[in-house]
């Protein structure tokens, strides 16, 4: 790689939001280096939905990891408005699949209020913030309720309101509802369409679900499997459960599904 693309540079207004630059992600394990991503590149521009979609162990979460600072590329980098990430930030909020991921200890509020009382925003802010995001995601009447209390979905919910009360920007959710039942799942993606229509935000969906990506996604990184690589995007116009029904999503459907299963690329 040319030495001089991998300094910082002015943003400019031409720039993406977020851009993944031919990144390679490795693990290392007492015994051998796992290569879980290899030279993958995308871009992500502000107020895109964009969908991760690929199977099981192909590095879908480990690049949202690297979006969100968690691990370094061991080749390429990730940039945020031109800027290389270098860590973790409150610009970038992650939800995750798991329904623990609240603090148990803490109501509803709490909960939310929590990330921006230690990112040095005023109580009373923070608390105005958590009460128009928890009314968001229609949470309005379990605001001093504890997560033990709360159904898987609502759990998500309270997720997604702490991640949004941050004003991130970008919302990274990482397989957000494959452990919800098909009903509730249904609900919840048009929920979040809907937040995104009202707030406007910018989104990285990762799903290992054609289905769920097109419903969910305006674009749809395809990767193939383990090292994970840039299959093809798709750029898909339509959202939400009305769109399942049309001959156009049959046919996304059926070309991503070609896609997945037969044409993945090999690692050189
Ligand atoms: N902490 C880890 N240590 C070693 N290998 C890991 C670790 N996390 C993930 N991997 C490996 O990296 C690859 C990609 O994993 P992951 O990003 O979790 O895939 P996905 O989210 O697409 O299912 C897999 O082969 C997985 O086994
Ligand atoms: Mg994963």
């Amino acid at each position: 790689m040319n030495e001089t693309l991998a300094i910082n540079a002015a943003p400019s207004a031409l720039d993406p939001l977020v851009r993944v630059n031919g990144v390679t992600l490795q693990y290392k394990t007492p015994d051998h280096l796992v290569t879980a991503t290899y030279r993958v590149t995308f871009e992500i521009d502000a107020g895109d939905r964009l969908v991760l979609l690929g199977p099981s162990g192909c590095g879908k979460s480990t690049i949202l990891k690297a979006i969100a600072g968690f691990i370094k590329p061991v080749e390429g980098d990730v940039r945020l408005r031109n800027k290389i990430i270098t860590g973790p930030g409150p610009d970038r909020m992650m939800v995750f699949q798991e329904f623990d991921q609240l603090l148990p200890w803490k109501k509803v509020l709490g909960n939310v209020m929590y990330p921006m009382t230690i990112n040095g925003i005023s109580e009373s802010e923070a608390k105005a913030r958590a009460l128009d995001a928890i009314d968001k995601v229609k949470l309005s009447k379990f605001v001093d309720v504890y997560p033990h209390m709360l159904s898987g979905g609502m759990k998500q919910r309270v997720a997604i309101a702490r991640a949004m009360a941050m004003k991130p920007d970008v919302l990274l959710m990482d397989e957000p509802y494959a452990a919800l039942d098909a009903l509730t799942r249904r609900k919840m993606q048009d929920e979040l369409l809907q937040l995104w229509d009202e707030v406007g935000f910018t989104l990285v969906f990762v799903t290992h679900s054609i289905e769920e990506a097109l419903v969910v996604g305006s674009r749809i990184v395809v990767l193939s499997p383990h090292p994970g690589q840039v299959n093809a995007e798709v750029n898909c116009q339509h959202m939400g459960q009305d769109f399942r029904d049309t001959p156009e999503f049959q046919a996304l459907a059926k070309r991503i599904s070609r896609m997945l299963f037969d044409d993945a690329p090999t690692a050189s």
